[in-house]
């Protein structure tokens, strides 16, 4: 039996970027203008929009397949030339949704790839329970670790979700998908991803297995703590923050903080975050263009970028997906959605 948790990959595929040819936008776009959102029957609109994905030639939807579905993929997939809105209006300035957006391309268009890859799924904590977050830059948010800063570095880390039992990784999307409607002003915002598979590998062993052991207590997340916890840290049991096989290990890493548990898990910590440095991709994110990303993975961030709150501002679209929703039932709306 091979022991994956000693073994090294050679080298690993971790980022691909695939262009959708015009014709396939336009068939794409043309079915989304009609649809508004949100919707009465989300259901129903996801079966349309599955409907118009598998339309899309067989090499692009491979491809996403292939993203959704393999251990060995790689954790990012950018997809460009995506269909936008024919009039986007002015970038809502206090973190979303536009109520002067009059299509619904966009969220078609996100909601559509979560359909190839997984299940969409909402968080009462998390934009109070849309299924499609505005990822904004908002005033009063701007120097925070959260989707709403501009001014700072948003650090290296993965969209964790609080939850009671303490660990803060089970009920976390297994992928997020981001879509930009309009890019900043100045395009100065860049998005990376680092993957664990590669970052690992710049880890000198005892660092790693520092990084192994339950030595780091990770704050929630800044909405979550804002809105249930009046600002104050809620944080999570010891966790170890790199876990699994070597060759398909799991990061963990908090953007609102995680607190170290004596001084080699402080330098290990650090240690981390430069490893995640020097192995990221880094994107611009252009209007029609997608980012697809694994965040078991790997980690994100984002550079700091200007804002100006004047409606000009970077607006991206984001939607969390999973696998499967059972082993998190315990926090399902159990409304029956057949009796709607
Ligand atoms: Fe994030």
């Amino acid at each position: 039996v091979k022991d994956n948790f000693r073994v090294m990959p050679e080298s690993v595929d971790t980022f691909r970027e695939l262009t959708v040819s015009d014709q396939s936008r336009d068939e794409l776009g043309a079915g989304l203008t009609e649809c508004k959102f949100p919707v009465e029957d989300l259901d129903l609109y996801l079966t349309t929009l599955r409907q118009a994905f598998a339309k899309l030639p067989p090499d692009v939807l491979r491809e996403i397949g292939c993203f959704g579905r393999h251990v060995a993929a790689p954790g990012a997939l950018r997809l460009r030339n995506l269909p936008t809105d024919p009039v986007l209006p002015l970038t809502p300035a206090d973190g979303g949704p536009s109520p002067e957006k009059r299509t619904a391309v966009s969220e078609g268009v996100v909601l559509g790839l979560c359909e190839l890859i997984g299940l969409p799924f909402a968080l009462h904590t998390e934009k109070e329970g849309s299924l499609v977050h505005d990822v904004v830059p908002v005033a009063a948010g701007a120097a925070t670790q959260t989707n709403q800063g501009s001014k700072v570095f948003l650090t290296f880390h993965n969209d964790i979700v609080f939850d009671a039992e303490g660990t803060y990784d089970r009920a976390n999307p297994d992928f997020i998908i981001l879509f930009c409607l309009r890019q900043d002003r100045g395009g100065e915002a860049v998005t990376y991803y680092a993957d664990a598979r590669t970052a690992v590998q710049q880890l000198p062993e005892a660092v790693l297995s520092t990084l192994r052991q339950p030595l780091f207590r990770q704050n929630a997340p800044g909405s979550y703590v804002r809105n249930f916890a009046a600002g104050e840290k809620v944080l999570s049991d010891p966790v170890a923050l790199i876990a699994g096989p070597l060759n398909a290990p799991e990061i963990r890493l908090a953007a609102n903080g995680v607190e170290p548990l004596g001084s080699a898990a402080a330098e290990a910590l650090e240690t981390l975050r430069d490893a995640c440095r020097s192995v990221a991709h880094q994107v611009r994110l252009a209007p029609g263009d997608a980012l697809l990303l694994n965040n078991r993975k790997g980690v994100h961030a984002r550079s700091a970028f200007s804002a100006h709150h004047d409606g000009s501002d970077r607006w991206l679209q984001r939607c969390y997906v999973r696998h499967e929703l059972w082993s998190i039932r315990e926090r399902a709306d159990l409304r029956d959605p057949w009796l709607h």
